[in-house]
């Protein structure tokens, strides 16, 4: 009997669960990828699945080795979208339309089982988790027991698309996530008497200030970049001069370059402070996945194809968002990647408590990475 593909959409967006506790999500995963043929790789994985689809196409050419990563987790969000197949589990929502992406890669796993005697190389589907805590693509390289491959695609639900239009853009789609923490340690007196202390406070605006100018300052205009600060903390009450004081924030970049440079100007800022102002200071620079690079061949073949398929491409600025989809692809490497944005209909924009997907996308955009895959896989 065919599968109501639209109807497991449904169950998954109503089982939504946030990263590394996917546990229903993967044993649903696991049910649907048995029921369909496929052969499980296996991996050590808690959470998180991979399946592998061997092609049978007799000839000298053995085909490449593939990776179609969809990842599966959801967000620490209460739904407010009044939907019927709302989420079930309070508190919890699929809001970045990762219910859609596990779907349509369990549907293009199915399709290119059915059509594996055509089918060249090897393809691996790997059912990722936590992508939303950015943590989950480096679990999977380091417990997935994974070949190293030549190709790896992603893609990601895009609610200012329609269904039917796509985004296939080549270079920098997406940015590098970093973190920093920068901790301030003065000398604690009476707020009375600010000659006996180093308050640590007036520090932190002054480094606040020299944040403010990196991107401007270091970068050239024609790059994109972000440094926000977002969390600054000191002091607790309106008499005492404290001892210490930290702020935190983020760094976006698109380019490898510009975020060593922001890494180290940051570094700077601190030193520099701290021989102006008596203060120790301490960066804590936490890095996470790097810019989402799409090649630019790959992007050629998909554009061409989307066309056939009566898909429209719509350029779309790059996002200062990320996606640890990166961590396939490492910098350097012979890797190539490739990310598609799929338009999946207007609502409120990802990770918001009335974020919606149009599942009338779904067939399409399944057939469309079926082909896709079935086209690369060919050496
Ligand atoms: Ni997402």
């Amino acid at each position: 009997m065919e599968r109501d593909w639209n109807e497991l959409f449904c169950w998954f967006h109503r089982h939504p669960e946030i990263g590394f506790q996917e546990y229903e999500t993967t044993a649903k995963i696991r049910e649907i990828l048995k029921e369909e043929g496929l052969t499980l790789h296996p991996a050590e994985l808690e959470t998180g699945v991979i399946a592998v689809v061997e092609g049978k196409k007799p000839g000298k050419t053995n085909g490449k080795t593939i990776c179609f990563r969809a990842d599966i987790d959801a967000l620490p969000i209460e739904e407010k979208t009044n939907l019927s197949y709302a989420s079930e589990h309070p508190g919890c929502m699929h809001a970045c339309g990762h219910d859609f992406h596990t779907t349509v890669a369990l549907k293009v796993a199915s399709l290119l089982n059915q059509r594996k005697e055509n089918l060249a190389g090897r393809i691996y589907f790997v059912f990722q988790p936590a992508e939303e805590v950015a943590s989950g693509a480096e679990y999977v390289r380091k417990n997935g027991c994974l070949p190293e491959f030549s190709e790896v695609f992603g893609f990601h639900a895009e609610p200012s698309l329609r269904p039917g239009q796509v985004s296939i853009q080549s270079g920098s789609v997406m940015a590098a996530v970093d973190g920093f923490r920068i901790d301030i340690r003065g000398k604690g007196t009476h707020g009375a008497t600010p000659q006996l202390g180093v308050n640590p406070i007036t520090t932190a605006v002054s480094v606040v200030e020299k944040l403010g100018r990196v991107v401007p300052e270091q970068l050239s205009p024609l790059h994109a970049g972000v440094v926000s600060v977002t969390h600054i903390e000191g002091g607790a009450t309106w008499n005492v001069i404290p001892e210490t004081a930290f702020l935190e924030g983020t760094v976006r970049t698109m380019d490898g370059r510009d975020r060593s440079r922001i890494k180290e100007e940051i570094h700077r800022i601190a030193r520099g402070v701290e021989r102006e102002g008596r203060v120790q200071t301490k960066v804590d620079w936490q890095e996470g996945p790097s810019a989402v690079i799409n090649d630019k061949e790959l992007c050629e073949s998909a554009r061409d194809l989307a066309q056939k398929h009566g898909l429209q491409n719509v350029v779309l600025d790059p996002a200062m968002t990320g996606d640890d989809f990166s961590k396939f692809v490492p910098e350097g490497s012979d890797i190539k990647g490739l990310y598609i944005k799929v338009g999946t209909g207007s609502s409120e924009n990802l990770h918001s408590d009335r974020f919606k997907v149009d599942a009338s996308a779904l067939e399409q955009t399944a057939e469309f990475l079926a082909e896709l895959l079935e086209k690369q896989a060919v050496c």
